[in-house]
């Protein structure tokens, strides 16, 4: 998929489908606009018979089977005073879903001249090609429909030279990032995990080590490998470091929950726990990987950054840990097991401590920790943590750049009493009340506290189960935009 601008006389375009946006006021004057495919006049006379005001979310659909534009859809964009960018990005995502499948090109020409800067008609492009996002991997429609390649901008004159290769790239991380969390628990497994990190290696010049079992034991990570001795695939610890040239400013570490599948264990799923889509417990180390793609491709300046996955699956066997287990992490501290469904903080405290080991300034991880933070947020916000008040300030900042949202949690102190155990020096579950948050209590136990820290626990965010906004039904990649606007914002 490519972006394109069409600067020449519009007489001179072509295409088979446009998607035209006009805002409330002076309908008749905007509709002059596309008189190189179609005749105002004729058009106001539909328009008007059809009632349409150019209201917030008003929709006009046209076939023009014998001409050379076959599809025209009119987005009503409301008052122009009260245009606003998210509404814009989800009504253009909506309508090119409609037509993904039909068309090689879709062309868009929106009152470009209310949209004020460049940052913006990026964000646009960016979300035009989320929006029409589609996998087709695992059936065999890929053979049968068009493929949307191209989105072209018409008349973006304003805008002459407007470049759109970063939003490719960034584009590109979170479709890596979809791929990963959709692709089934049998195809997506650690060892694929692995492959897909050597390739982004390969393509974008990254230092990478991968640890097996026995290089994790030695490093006593017995918290992590407790969790992958049930099933029957190795797990595989991976580790990616994108160094720029040139003096090193400051270092940072991105974590990610990197679990394949998640049974429960012998804390079985069972009920409504959707054990069925367990596949997507990688969605944190997904975004990782996905922002690893694409901040490979960007190469920022003046920054070293460690992209960790401690990836395995949460399986049952003759070997599997018990309910009651007592592990050592490789910080030394001992875990009571007292329940085998909460893995991921037992996977992540051996990769935090990794990290923390390679004194970086600050630690980002994410993870679709608990159910407890879809029950607190739903499905459009992400639950985050801090230790640091200017990196959480930077991460809401970020984040809302890009339009993933975040909502801080608080790391509530009192609730540690929760992870007491009798045996160990801690459980790794606290009760059902506030459960998200005694996870990200148990988390911090696993890094040096001089550390700058954020947690965001996506276990809500990283699949919708229906087309909405930017995303496709599916994986939506949460993390990797507000990952990359992050890193992206310490370059300004
Ligand atoms: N992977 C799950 C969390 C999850 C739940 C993600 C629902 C997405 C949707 C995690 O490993 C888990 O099972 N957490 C338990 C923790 C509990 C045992 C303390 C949970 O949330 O139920
Ligand atoms: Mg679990
Ligand atoms: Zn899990």
């Amino acid at each position: 998929m490519q972006f394109s601008t069409f600067q020449k006389d519009l007489d001179e375009w072509q295409g088979s489908s446009l998607i035209f946006g006009v805002v409330k006021e002076e309908i008749e004057s905007q509709l002059e606009k596309i008189k190189f495919v179609v005749n105002p006049k004729l058009l106001l006379k539909k328009v008007k018979a059809k009632k349409f005001k150019g209201e917030k979310g008003e929709i006009l659909n046209f076939e023009f089977l014998d001409q050379k534009l076959e599809t025209l859809i009119i987005i009503g964009l409301g008052k122009s005073k009260e245009l606003n960018k998210s509404d814009i990005k989800n009504s253009l995502g909506d309508q090119i879903r409609k037509i993904v499948d039909k068309n090689e090109k879709t062309s868009i020409l929106l009152p470009w001249k209310l949209i004020n800067s460049q940052v913006e008609i990026h964000h646009l492009a960016e979300s035009a090609r989320l929006s029409a996002y589609k996998d087709n991997r695992f059936n065999k429609k890929k053979d049968e429909k068009k493929v949307l390649k191209e989105i072209e901008f018409l008349n973006l004159n304003k805008y002459e030279n407007i470049c759109f290769e970063e939003t490719e790239k960034i584009c590109e991380g979170v479709e890596l990032a979809r791929r990963l969390v959709a692709a089934p628990p049998n195809s997506l497994t650690p060892q694929e995990m692995s492959i897909t990190a050597s390739q982004i290696a390969k393509d974008h010049d990254l230092e990478i080590k991968i640890l097996d079992a026995k290089e994790c034991e030695n490093l006593g990570m017995g918290a992590y490998l407790a969790v992958a001795k049930g099933s029957d695939l190795e797990p595989k610890f991976i580790h990616l470091t994108l160094k720029s040239d040139g003096p090193i400013k400051e270092k940072i570490a991105l974590v990610g929950k990197g679990l394949t599948f998640d049974s429960g264990g012998y804390n079985l799923k069972v009920g409504a726990s959707q054990i069925e889509m367990m596949k997507y417990d990688m969605g944190g180390s997904a975004a990782v990987l996905g922002a690893a793609k694409a901040l490979g491709a960007i190469k920022p300046k003046g920054l070293e950054i460690h992209f960790i996955v401690a990836a395995c699956e949460n399986m049952i066997n003759g070997s599997a840990v018990h309910p009651g287990d007592v592990v050592k992490a490789s910080n030394g501290k001992t875990i009571e097991i007292n329940n085998t469904d909460a893995e991921g903080r037992l996977t992540l405290a051996d990769a935090l401590t990794y990290a923390s080991n390679l004194k970086p300034d600050s630690i980002i991880d994410l993870a679709t920790l608990t159910g407890a933070i879809v029950i607190a947020l739903g499905n459009d916000v992400a639950g985050f943590w801090s230790n640091n008040n200017d990196l959480a300030k930077e991460l809401k900042n970020a984040s809302a750049e890009v339009g993933e949202e975040l909502w801080q949690m608080p790391l509530k102190k009192s609730y540690k009493e929760g992870l007491k155990s009798h045996i160990a020096d801690m459980k790794n579950t606290g009760p059902r009340a506030g459960g998200s948050i005694t996870a990200a209590l148990f988390l911090e136990e696993f890094f040096d506290k001089e550390i700058k820290w954020a947690h965001i626990d996506i276990a809500g965010t990283c699949w919708t189960d229906k087309n909405k906004g930017i995303n496709p039904s599916g994986a939506t990649g949460f993390g990797v935009k507000t990952l990359v606007q992050w890193i992206k914002n310490k370059l300004d």
